[in-house]
């Protein structure tokens, strides 16, 4: 297995969507046969890098689940849980959450998706101390992540993008700012502890979202784990 031994991660969860049925047939060219084989994918990128919008398409593709902490955590937010209420600020101030409560949040929806074929996590994890607490848990159910997909996009694109998106509190300038410098504090440290493992790559995503998921299915049909 790609990474065993190695401190990985595991864990978020989600909508399943079906697998397309296109030419090159998706999860079909990679595996051999559809959902024979577990795809257990995570996206790490900057705020506004894409990692929404490349899980979704994976999600699409694959027919795996996309679980993103920060929707699970906004879903939270909307419908006034307790866990909602507790989170808001983090959120609203682009801090990021406690580690105990998205690992809370996210252990039951990754073991239920790795059961049933796979998924795209993203959003998580997104610290050295998130990769490194998951991983004994995720190994020894046998849901750890496969292989790590590094979204790279300049500094000015992704305020362009965050600008131009304004998702409510998160999207103001001075939230910007400040969950970018969480990323380049918190994020940075955990692609440099991932850098030399053959299981993660990474992806020019300042081209536009087709050729990004390209180039995502380019460098997953060169990984081992799903070659055959
Ligand atoms: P989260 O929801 O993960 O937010 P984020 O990392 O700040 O990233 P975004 O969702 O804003 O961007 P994205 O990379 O998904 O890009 P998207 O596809 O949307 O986390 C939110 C908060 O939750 C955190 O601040 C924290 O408080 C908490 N949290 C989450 N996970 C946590 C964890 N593990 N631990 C602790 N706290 C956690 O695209 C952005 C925009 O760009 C869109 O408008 C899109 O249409 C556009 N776009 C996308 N791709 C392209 C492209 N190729 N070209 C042009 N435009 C594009
Ligand atoms: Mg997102």
């Amino acid at each position: 297995m790609v990474g065993t031994g190695r401190t990985q991660s595991a864990l978020c969860s989600a909508k399943r969507m079906k697998p397309e049925t296109t030419a090159d047939g998706g999860a079909l060219l990679l595996t051999g046969q559809r959902v024979s084989k577990p795809m257990r994918l995570l996206l790490i990128g900057a705020p506004g890098a894409g990692k929404g919008t490349q899980a979704e398409r994976l999600a699409e593709r694959f027919g795996i689940a996309h679980i993103s902490s920060g929707d699970l955590l906004r879903q939270h937010v909307k419908d006034r849980t307790s866990l909602g209420r507790t989170i808001k600020s983090y959120l609203d101030h682009g801090d990021l959450v406690p580690d105990g409560v998205v690992m809370d949040m996210l252990r039951k929806p990754v073991v239920a998706a790795a059961r049933a074929g796979g998924y795209v996590l993203d959003g998580f994890p997104r610290t050295v101390e998130q990769a490194r607490a998951s991983f004994p848990t995720a190994h020894a159910l046998g849901v750890e992540v496969q292989v790590a997909v590094h979204l790279d996009v300049a500094r000015a694109e992704l305020v362009r993008r965050l600008l131009a998106r304004r998702r409510g509190s998160e999207d103001t300038e001075a939230v910007i700012e400040h969950r970018l410098q969480v990323y380049l504090d918190k994020t940075v440290p955990l692609l440099e502890y991932y850098a030399d493992r053959e299981w993660m790559f990474t992806v020019d995503g300042a081209q536009s979202p087709d050729v990004v998921h390209e180039d995502i299915v380019a460098g997953l049909r060169k990984m081992t784990e799903f070659a055959t």
